[in-house]
C-alpha cells in the first residue's frame, strides 16, 4: 500500500512538471522564423556589415515584408499588432528616425539580459539585417505619440 501511494505520487509530479515544461516552453519558444528578404535590395558594403541607420525608412516593400516578420518573430512577445500586451515594452512608441534606429539595433542585434536571465533574445544573427531594417520600417508606420 504505501509502495503504491508513492509510485502515484510520482507519477503525478511527472504528469505536472510535464505540464509545467509544455507551458513555460509555449511561451518561451522563440525559434526565429526566417524571413525572406530577397525582395529588398542588399545593403551595402553587405549584409553583414551594420549600417547605424535604417536604409529602408519609407520603403514600401520593406514595409510589407516587415509587418509580417513582426507578426512571426516579434509579436508573442511585443503584442499583435505592436500593441503590447503587457511583458514587453510598446514597440509603437520607439522614437521614429535615426535616434529610434540606435536603440531598436541595439535590442535587435543583442537582446537584453539581466542578472543572467533572457528577457528578449537576440534576434538579429538568425533573421539578419535586411529584416531587421524591413520590421523597423513597418514599426514606424505605426508610430504612436506619448
Ligand atoms: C521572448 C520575448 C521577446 C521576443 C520574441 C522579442 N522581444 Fe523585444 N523585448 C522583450 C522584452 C521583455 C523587452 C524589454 C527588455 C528589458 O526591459 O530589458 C524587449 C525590448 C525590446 C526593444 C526595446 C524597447 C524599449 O522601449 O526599450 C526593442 C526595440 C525590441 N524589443 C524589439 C524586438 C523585435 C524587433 C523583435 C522581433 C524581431 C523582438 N523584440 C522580439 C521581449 C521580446
Amino acid at each position: 500500500m504505501r509502495n503504491f501511494s508513492k509510485v502515484t505520487f510520482v507519477v503525478a509530479a511527472a504528469a505536472f512538471s510535464l505540464s509545467l515544461g509544455t507551458r513555460l516552453s509555449a511561451h518561451g519558444d522563440v525559434t526565429p522564423q526566417p524571413v525572406d528578404t530577397t525582395a529588398l535590395p542588399d545593403i551595402q558594403p553587405n549584409n553583414d556589415t551594420w549600417l547605424e541607420h535604417n536604409p529602408y525608412r519609407g520603403n514600401a516593400k520593406a514595409i510589407e515584408i516587415g509587418q509580417s516578420a513582426y507578426a512571426q518573430n516579434c509579436a508573442r512577445c511585443h503584442g499583435l499588432g505592436a500593441v503590447s500586451g503587457g511583458i514587453a515594452p510598446d514597440l509603437r512608441y520607439l522614437e521614429l528616425g535615426d535616434e529610434g534606429d540606435t536603440w531598436y539595433l541595439e535590442r535587435y542585434r543583442h537582446g537584453s539580459v539581466r542578472d543572467g536571465k533572457v528577457y528578449m533574445p537576440p534576434m538579429a544573427e538568425a533573421l539578419g539585417q535586411k529584416a531587421g531594417w524591413a520590421i523597423r520600417s513597418w514599426l514606424e508606420t505605426v508610430h504612436a505619440d506619448d
